[in-house]
């Protein structure tokens, strides 16, 4: 069955693209089919994929029951080459993704439209990741219902461990479900080795509050993330054998034997 993965968290900043964007890579070059969805206003994924200019976004989807999904579906771009496991339905910058946000909320069945086109060509992929903005909005809740299961990562600071807080309860609310019943990971990420408050802040955080629940893979902070964010690229695929490179490998083998 297809894993539909949201990734989110209610606070900005906390490395929501990073992980679709690496996360993805390293499924797709462990064999898995996958297809990434830009939900983010910023449009940050679709950069990185190269489809910043591509003719039809997933708000062509969202707003029409008729479209087409696939025609919205792109091989993504690493280092200029078409991806043949790892697609991408693009994002839109700025102001159009308000507007559809704002399009959409007058529509039927406005929180369940993303889930109802996935469902036409979901069996192609083993994995469809979600990119989210951290607010609340019209495609953030459709993001939530399409979803089969969660990952939120997470800094080990006060405010990003509340938005994975925060978040979990709303999917909850929204859902009609308990926390229990929800398929969730929490990645702890960009954090500093010589942080140490921060460092047993967040250790303690999660071993009491989600012991089974919390990634075994540690997103370590690294400078080589900002250069692949310079070059728009997978850092293992600018740099395939650095240590950094190892990190998004262990998170698509765990997410995989998490299934
Ligand atoms: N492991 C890491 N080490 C160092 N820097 C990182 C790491 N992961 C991500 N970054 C950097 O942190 C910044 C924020 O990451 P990112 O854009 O992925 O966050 P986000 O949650 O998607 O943000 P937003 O809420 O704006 O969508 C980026 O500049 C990114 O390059
Ligand atoms: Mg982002």
């Amino acid at each position: 069955m297809t894993r539909i993965c949201m990734i989110g968290c209610r606070k900005g900043g906390v490395t929501k693209t990073t992980t679709t964007v690496n996360l993805a890579f390293e499924l797709s070059k462990q064999n898995k089919k996958v297809l990434v969805i830009d939900f983010d206003g910023q449009g940050d994924t679709t950069k990185f994929y190269g489809r910043d200019d591509a003719e039809f976004y997933i708000g062509d989807a969202l707003l029409d029951r008729k479209f087409d999904l696939k025609k919205a579906i792109y091989p993504a771009l690493v280092k200029g080459i078409e991806q043949e496991k790892l697609h991408i339905i693009p994002g839109k910058r700025g102001d159009i993704m308000t507007k559809l946000d704002m399009d959409m909320i007058s529509l039927p069945r406005r929180e369940e439209r993303l889930k109802i086109h996935l469902e036409k060509i979901s069996t192609e992929y083993d994995f469809i990741i979600i990119d989210t903005t951290p607010g609340t909005s019209v495609l953030g809740l459709n993001a939530v219902m399409a979803a089969t299961e969660y990952v939120f990562p997470t800094e080990f600071k006060e405010h990003s461990l509340d938005g994975v807080e925060t978040l979990l309860e709303h999917i909850q609310d929204v859902r009609f479900i308990d926390e229990e019943e929800i398929k969730f990971l929490v990645v702890p990420s960009k954090i500093s080795r010589t942080a140490r408050r921060a460092l047993s802040y967040g250790k303690e955080y999660l071993a009491g509050r989600w012991p089974d629940n919390t990634s075994k893979t540690v997103i370590w902070e690294r400078s080589l993330f900002t250069e692949a964010e310079f070059e728009h690229e997978p850092v293992s695929a600018l740099k395939a054998g650095h240590v950094a490179s190892s990190y998004y490998k262990d998170l698509a083998k765990e997410l995989i034997n998490n299934g």
